[in-house]
Order: C-alpha cells, then structure tokens, then sequence
C-alpha cells in the first residue's frame, strides 16, 4: 500500500513574461494550471492511470508573483475513496533577484476521479496512513468531502424545486 508522502511531487519552473497580467505580475490563471498539473501528476500516478479533475476548493493568492520568479508547486494525496481522491497543492516561490526564505503564495485542495477504459470512474488502491500528521490531513480531507457533496447536492435539490432557475444557472 501506498503513503500520503510516497505521493509527493514537487515541481519548479521560471515565470516568464508572456504570463503577466495588466500590472506586469504573473497572471492568477497561470498560477491555478502550475497547481492542477502539479495534483494531476500525483493523481494519474496513484491512480495507475488517468484521472480528471472533478473539483478545486477556494484558492486565496496570498502575495504577487513576479516575472523571473522560480515557482514551486508540491503536491500530494491527502485522501483516497472509492474513484475519487483528493491532492493538497501548496505554492511557494523564490524570488529572482534575492537569497531570502521561500515565500508562500497560495494552497489549494482538488479533487481527481480515476477513469477507466471505458471511459467511466475507476477504484482507486486504499491509502495506507502512517503518520500523525497524514491521518490529520485524511481527516480533513473528509470534513471537506463531506462540505462539498453536500454543497452539490443542496444545490441540485433547489433546482428540483425552482426548475426554472437551471436556465440562468446552466
Ligand atoms: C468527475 C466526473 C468523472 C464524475 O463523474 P460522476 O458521474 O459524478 O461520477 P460519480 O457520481 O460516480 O462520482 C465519482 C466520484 O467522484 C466524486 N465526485 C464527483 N464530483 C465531485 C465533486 N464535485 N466534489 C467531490 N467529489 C466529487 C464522487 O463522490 C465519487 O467519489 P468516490 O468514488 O470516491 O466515492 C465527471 O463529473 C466528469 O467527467 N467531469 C469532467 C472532468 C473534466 O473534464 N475535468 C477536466 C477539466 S475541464
């Protein structure tokens, strides 16, 4: 059986200019696909295959990051079901032009669904916990699960009652 830190994956690369906003940071977006490549690397390989993302919890950007920064983005596998699992990504960056302490950026959790060849979700292998501080983040990761399925289902339940809303919202 696999651990949460056998998961891990860290990867770095330069920020370059053509992914700068209006006041010559880097552009949000960018950071969020550095994030969803960077969970999707630890997803496909625990789940021994393809995985999609299926959701991404609020990401808050803490700190601008500028043109020439080296960006980190580690991840790792947080909690496993039956098809679905969820990645913890936590940003982090030096700064191109000073030696100081990595400065955090931003974190987020998403959720990856394991697909078959059928093109259907795929059970994915139990997670083995060792550490204390693996079962905490299994924990959580199941208060968030909980949160978002409920959210989902709340959601579908008063567009049962409103039908007409699915129009504006869809
Ligand atoms: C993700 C996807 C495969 C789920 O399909 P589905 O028909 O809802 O599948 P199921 O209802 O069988 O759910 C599969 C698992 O995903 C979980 N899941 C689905 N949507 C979820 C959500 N919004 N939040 C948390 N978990 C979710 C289910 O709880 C279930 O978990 P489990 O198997 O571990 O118990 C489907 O919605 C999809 O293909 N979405 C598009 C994904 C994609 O293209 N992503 C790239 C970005 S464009």
């Amino acid at each position: 059986m696999t651990t949460p830190s056998k998961t891990h994956v860290q990867m770095s690369r330069i920020m370059n200019a053509t992914e700068a906003n209006l006041l010559g940071n880097i552009h949000g977006g960018n950071l969020m696909k550095a994030v969803d490549d960077t969970a999707g690397v630890v997803a496909n390989r625990y789940a021994g295959g393809p995985a999609v993302t299926a959701a991404l919890d609020e990401m808050t950007f803490l700190t601008p990051v500028r043109v020439g920064d080296i960006v980190h983005t580690s991840a790792q596998l947080n909690w496993a079901g039956r098809s679905s699992m969820e990645v913890g990504v936590r940003v982090e960056v030096d700064r191109w032009d000073e030696i100081t302490e990595r400065v955090h950026v931003a974190s987020a959790y998403l959720v990856f669904v394991a697909i078959g060849e059928d093109g259907k979700p795929k059970h994915v292998p139990p997670l083995d916990l060792e550490t204390p501080e693996e079962k905490r983040r299994f924990r959580e990761a199941e208060i968030r699960r909980e949160h978002r399925l409920a959210r989902r289902a709340a959601i579908e339940a008063s567009r049962e009652i409103e039908p007409s809303d699915k129009a504006v919202d869809a």
